[in-house]
């Protein structure tokens, strides 16, 4: 069973990015998380660091946009040449039209979910995205404590997924670490992204091995 670790650079080091983005070129995709420090109480960077980390990043970009008004600012994103762009449901007037002006463009479409955002008006739309986001904390911070409570919208989410035949991915984002991944591959996600786990482990590398194998060891 395929399983994607996508390691999230808002635990990397902001300075020496370049060395920290080939600690895991082992890894699938690199997680940029866009903060805008009005949707979420955080700043991260822009359009232009992004393009910047595309440049040297030996892994294509899983870009996680924690930013308001995404109709408007997710689709420059996705001109940059982003292999993946995530957007925020509570973020977005029309998420259909957004997701298909992505895919448009060229890049996979994802949208997000913070935990308290029902899955349910979605599962409908399965088609018009290439990635589901459930957040497993809220969005804003690395290093937060895994929300076994979202299991169940998760497992939602992959029942109506399997009976659809659909090809989405499921991503989980918050709290990954080897203590946690198997509960999130049970309930069905194939994406994981880790932030501290990783930059945290003596060798990242190693560390995505980890969690690699543990999340194929619990799909099912
Ligand atoms: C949080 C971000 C996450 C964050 C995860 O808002 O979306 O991607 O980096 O960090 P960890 O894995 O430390 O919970
Ligand atoms: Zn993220």
């Amino acid at each position: 069973m395929t399983v994607r670790i996508n390691p999230s650079i808002l635990s990397a080091d902001f300075v020496n990015m370049q060395a920290d983005l080939e600690r895991i070129a082992n890894a699938d995709f690199v997680h940029v998380d866009v903060m805008d420090n009005h949707f979420v109480p955080n700043l991260t960077f822009g359009p232009q660091m992004v393009r910047r980390i595309q440049d040297v990043s030996p892994v294509p970009l899983d870009i996680h946009l924690m930013i308001s008004d995404a109709d408007r600012t997710a689709p420059e994103y996705a001109e940059i040449g982003a292999a993946s762009v995530t957007f925020h449901a509570e973020a977005a007037e029309n998420p259909i039209t957004l997701a298909r002006r992505l895919r448009e463009i060229g890049s996979r479409a994802g949208i997000a979910l913070k935990p308290g955002t029902p899955i349910e008006p979605y599962l409908e739309h399965l088609d018009e995205f290439d990635q589901i986001l459930i957040m497993t904390v809220e969005p804003g911070f690395g290093g937060q404590s895994f929300m076994a409570d979202m299991m169940p919208k998760l497992a939602t989410l992959s029942a109506e997924a399997k009976r659809r035949g659909s090809n989405v991915w499921l991503q989980v984002d918050g709290g990954i670490a080897e203590s946690t991944i198997a509960q999130a591959a049970e309930a069905g996600a194939d994406t994981f992204v880790a932030g501290s786990a990783i930059y945290g482990a003596d060798s990242p590398a190693l560390a995505i091995d980890a969690l690699r194998d543990l999340a194929a060891a619990h799909r099912h």
